[in-house]
């Protein structure tokens, strides 16, 4: 397989100077020394990035993943190795990152596909369709030192998504936009995957790095521990680094690949409002799915934990005997549950794919899907509702 991008023996030094907080006195007296001191933010690391792959960089914060991915999209140039990248590369680094905060919203858009190397005729095709993706027309004119946190990325995600790039690099950020951006961000990404390119996350969720990527590099200090598939990685940097049993942790930290959970969807009879769900209702939880390679009868698992962290009830498909082959491509399997008898609250789906002898999971994420529940006709004290008919006696 071809490699998008690769990292070779990269190294890159900062130079700390000590004397911001000095007097101008101080820093005449002591002459010309310079007092600094280098900073090794990354030391020596190698990995490689297959091409229609999506990466992750963990580790903790300091630990150099926004040096990397700056390296990577030519920001910043290491001191030490080299790093090749096939394809055109666009970037959503930190907040402000490539943004002149003089210049309006309009200029920094031909600003930034100009440094893409796109032609002022190839962004004005391009422009409307930045704009319409931002959400901030109106604003575009202003000077983006003036935009919010949230419009700054929309501008900048916008742009980055619309060059035509082949590998795409994210920086957090996008935790920053609203909730309904960041579903509009998370369904372009899914696009783009489908699509056969390359993406690069930096992110702290690891959740959603499990979910995301295929492979995952942990930097710790400056130096790469771990690479490879994103579940070990993970794994690696819960048990070793964060000092946590991964096992305790519902994240989707164990994916073999085959068979992925993508989300689930609920659907009501009496069609409220999305995601909010009145007790007693009648409700289908739909479980959607990415097929890589064909697996015979696996079992579907959901399990439902309160927004304390109670874990309220758990079924499988196994119990119903429900046995399905699914073939490669995306599908989904629904849960129907005739009256939905939880106490009013937020609710945590826990998704599980096993295989048919329920030993090995093939896919787990510990928050797939968030939900309300509210009180209607029916109230209950407690966490549950029986359920029950009451009759008058004889
Ligand atoms: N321009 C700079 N000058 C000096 N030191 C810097 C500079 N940029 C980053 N550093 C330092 O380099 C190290 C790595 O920074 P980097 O931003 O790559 O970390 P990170 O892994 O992205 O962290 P976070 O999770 O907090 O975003 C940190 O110690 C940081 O203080
Ligand atoms: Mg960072």
């Amino acid at each position: 397989m071809t490699a998008a991008v690769i990292v070779d023996h990269v190294s890159k030094r900062y130079r700390l100077y000590h004397e911001r907080n000095q007097s101008l006195k101080a820093s005449l007296l002591r002459g010309r020394r310079a007092r600094y001191e280098d900073f090794m933010a990354l030391d020596d690391v190698s990995f490689e990035i297959k091409e229609g792959t999506t990466f992750g960089l963990i580790g903790e914060n300091g630990s150099g993943k926004s040096t990397m991915l700056k390296c990577m999209a030519r920001i910043l140039r290491p001191d030490g190795g080299s790093i090749t990248t096939r394809g055109k590369v666009s970037a959503l680094l930190e907040l402000g990152a490539g943004f002149h905060p003089e210049l309006s919203g309009r200029e920094n858009v031909y600003l930034n596909g100009a440094i893409l190397g796109l032609s002022r005729r190839e962004i004005d095709a391009l422009f409307d369709e930045i704009v319409d993706f931002s959400g901030i027309e109106q604003f575009i004119d202003a000077p983006v030192k003036n935009y919010s946190s949230g419009m700054y990325v929309r501008l900048g995600f916008a742009v980055a998504i619309n060059v035509d790039p082949a590998v795409l690099l994210i920086d957090e950020v996008l935790a920053v936009g609203d909730q309904e951006f960041q579903n509009k961000c998370t369904d372009k990404i899914n696009q783009f995957r489908s699509e056969g390119r390359t993406i690069v996350v930096v992110s702290h969720s690891l959740s959603s790095v499990g979910d995301l990527c295929d492979e995952a590099a942990l930097i710790e200090h400056g130096h790469l521990v771990k690479v490879g598939p994103a579940a070990e990685t993970i794994d690696h940097y819960l048990s070793e680094i964060l000092s946590v049993d991964p096992a305790t942790l519902g994240i989707a930290r164990r994916s073999t690949g085959e068979i992925k959970l993508q989300g689930v969807e609920l659907l009501s009879i009496n069609g409220g409002a999305p995601d909010v769900v009145e007790l007693g209702e009648t409700v289908t939880f739909r479980f959607h799915y990415d097929v890589k390679e064909s697996v015979e009868s696996p079992v579907f698992g959901m399990s439902l934990t309160s927004s304390e962290g109670t874990l309220v009830t758990g079924t499988n498909s196994k119990e119903q005997g429900l046995s399905t082959k699914v073939s490669p491509g995306r599908g989904y399997v629904d849960l129907v549950v005739p009256r939905l008898l939880v106490a009013k609250g937020r609710y945590h789906v826990t998704g599980t794919i096993y295989d048919s002898t329920q030993k090995t999971p093939i896919h787990e994420v510990g928050n797939l899907h968030t939900f309300e529940v509210v009180e209607g006709a029916l109230r209950t004290s407690g966490i549950t509702s029986l359920g029950g008919v009451w009759r008058a006696g004889a």
